[in-house]
């Protein structure tokens, strides 16, 4: 299996890469962003609790989180692994991981692609992004920012971890779509 972490602040571009990724290496996408807005949408209890966070730019409770991920996975999938987008973004979310990965699927993490790009351009790009996405979460600057005070206050550290064990790659998520998704290919070509 190959099973990726797509990793990076809000606005670095994990969806827009996750669609290429999937369709190169036959995965499935798991979006925890996207799991939350179809909820809400629905209006669904878990729609209701975790809009009351993201519409502030705040993480969900972990368990939360963790318990809507593992539904998600046990349901039959029939592609050569899976590409995890938006998570994990704490280092409990890591670590719980891990174990649903190992116990789920008998499998382990084999990479996290990390998207780099500056603050300004991320802020930039979610205003744009807020003009046509309909999200709440994307029509306030100050809740931009929150999002992105988030995201380095407890999710960039989960960096370290996948470092530290070696499964860890960098690529600069500002330029030409293509070129970019080109690079990740390679990254996971490196590994399989
Ligand atoms: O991943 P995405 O940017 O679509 O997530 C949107 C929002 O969903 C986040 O800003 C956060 O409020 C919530 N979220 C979360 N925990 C995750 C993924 C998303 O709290 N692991
Ligand atoms: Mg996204």
């Amino acid at each position: 299996m190959i099973n990726i972490v797509l990793f990076g602040p809000p606005g670095s571009g994990k969806g827009t890469q996750a669609q290429h990724l999937i369709e190169k290496f036959n995965l499935k996408q798991i979006s925890t962003g996207d799991l939350f807005r179809y909820n809400i949408k629905n209006e669904t209890e878990l729609g209701k609790l975790a809009k009351s966070y993201i519409d502030k730019g705040e993480l969900v409770p972990d368990q939360v989180t963790i318990d809507m991920l593992t539904d998600e996975l046990r349901k039959p999938s029939n592609t050569n692994g899976f590409i995890f987008d938006g998570f994990p973004r704490t280092i409990a979310q890591t670590e719980a991981l891990e174990k649903i990965v190992r116990q789920e699927l008998n499998s382990e993490i084999s990479i996290c692609l990390s998207l780099v790009v500056d603050d300004e351009i991320l802020v930039q790009r979610l205003i744009k992004r807020g003009e046509t996405s309909g999200r709440t979460d994307d029509s306030d600057v100050e809740i931009i920012r929150n999002r992105i005070k988030e995201y380095y206050a407890k999710t960039a550290e989960v960096a370290e971890l996948y470092k530290k064990q070696g499964k860890y790659a960098e690529v600069i998520g500002v330029g030409n779509i293509s070129e970019i998704s080109e690079k990740l290919f390679a990254e996971v070509e490196k590994i399989k």
